[in-house]
């Protein structure tokens, strides 16, 4: 196996200090380890498989000046913006967690249970869905290759661990860093930005990403995203109106059977997802399946997901893997002539 020369970018942040950890723990075959951050940040040490790694500044060289064959990029989106590009120039592979690239054309944006034939062969910059978006892809795809989907409408109940570590602050606290109002004993419907139809940009990446991972440009989809007082673990209410009629029995056959996901749904004995279920590890769980009788070939259910680990992290990380395996020997007959 090719070993490879891995850069982590907000190696300090929450979803990339997680990032190191899901690549020790995956195993994912890395030569060498470099760690990014702000001058801020420059000559503290994060640890890589028990060893100290010594963090550097981020500039406009450090993708010319080291040997990089992967950068996982968490360090929001302005500094994607400027620095991607500049990684993608030095030939380096890109998985990049920010909204910035995203919906641009040709840019594959990845759920690796879902869509991974787009980087088949692909060179360059690849997009890192959104946390929420992320764990209802696996479920939507099941529903989308047996029965078509006609319309989604999403409510989310997202974790304070979205907003990184000064949104999991303000739970511990109280106190209003990054968000509008005091979050315990509270739940705030504004996650991102407003936009001019007063939709939020979180509710507008829900609809933009879930049509562009399950190639359906056209799809009917419409969310609202409510952050509420939980620290790790977004819950995602999804109403799913199907082309076909459906029986919940297939539907539940379907889920059991779709990689990433477990199915946690037994209403008689009380065993529905919770967030401590999906808390540090990588499995999307769903449950309350249940038929909409309010119109017909319609669905109801309920997900949960760790939004810094599948929701961030690891499927970066299952990117970098599926990259990899389709990686093929002309790309590493290039990096070594280069
Ligand atoms: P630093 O710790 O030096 O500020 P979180 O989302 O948990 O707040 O983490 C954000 C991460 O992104 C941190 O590691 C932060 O580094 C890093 N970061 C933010 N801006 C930049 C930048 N311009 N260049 C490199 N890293 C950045």
């Amino acid at each position: 196996m090719k070993k490879l020369n891995v850069a982590v970018v907000g190696a300090t942040g929450l979803v990339g200090s997680t990032m190191l950890k899901v690549l020790e723990e995956r195993e994912f075959p890395v030569a060498q380890i470099y760690a990014f951050a702000t001058a801020r940040s420059a000559g503290k040490t994060v640890m890589f498989h028990g060893a100290p790694c010594v963090v550097e500044e981020l500039t406009e060289t450090s993708f010319v000046d080291h040997d990089i064959d992967v950068a996982l990029l968490s360090a929001g989106g302005g500094t994607s913006k400027v620095y991607a590009p500049l990684a993608a120039e030095a030939g380096v592979t890109v998985i990049d967690n920010s909204s910035q690239w995203r919906q641009v054309d040709g840019i594959p944006l990845v759920v690796p249970e879902v869509n991974p034939e787009v980087i088949k062969g692909y060179r360059g910059i690849i997009a890192n869905p959104n946390c929420s978006t992320i764990q209802c892809m696996p479920i939507l795809k099941t529903l989308r290759d047996r029965y078509g989907l006609k319309r989604i409408v999403y409510s989310t109940y997202q974790a304070a661990a979205g907003a990184g570590m000064k949104g999991l602050h303000d739970l511990e606290e109280g106190t209003t860093t990054t968000f509008d109002y005091p979050l315990p004993l509270n739940v705030l419907p504004r996650i991102d930005e407003f936009m001019e139809d007063g939709s939020t940009k979180e509710e507008w990446k829900m609809v933009q990403e879930t049509r562009k991972i399950l190639g359906l440009p056209d799809l009917a989809v419409t969310a609202t995203c409510v952050r509420v007082p939980v620290d790790f673990g977004h819950g995602v209410a999804i109403n799913a109106e199907l082309q076909d009629d459906f029986d919940l029995e297939t539907v539940r056959a379907d889920l059991e059977a779709q990689d990433g996901v477990i199915v946690k749904d037994d209403p008689k004995n009380h065993v529905y997802p919770i967030p401590q279920d999906c808390k540090f590890n990588d499995m999307i769980y769903v449950g309350r399946i249940r038929r909409d009788a309010s119109q017909p070939n319609t669905l109801n259910l309920w997900c949960v997901a760790d939004n810094i680990r599948k929701g961030a992290a690891t499927n970066s990380v299952q990117i970098a893997e599926k990259w990899l395996e389709y990686a093929d020997e002309s790309w590493f007959a290039d990096r070594e002539e280069a």
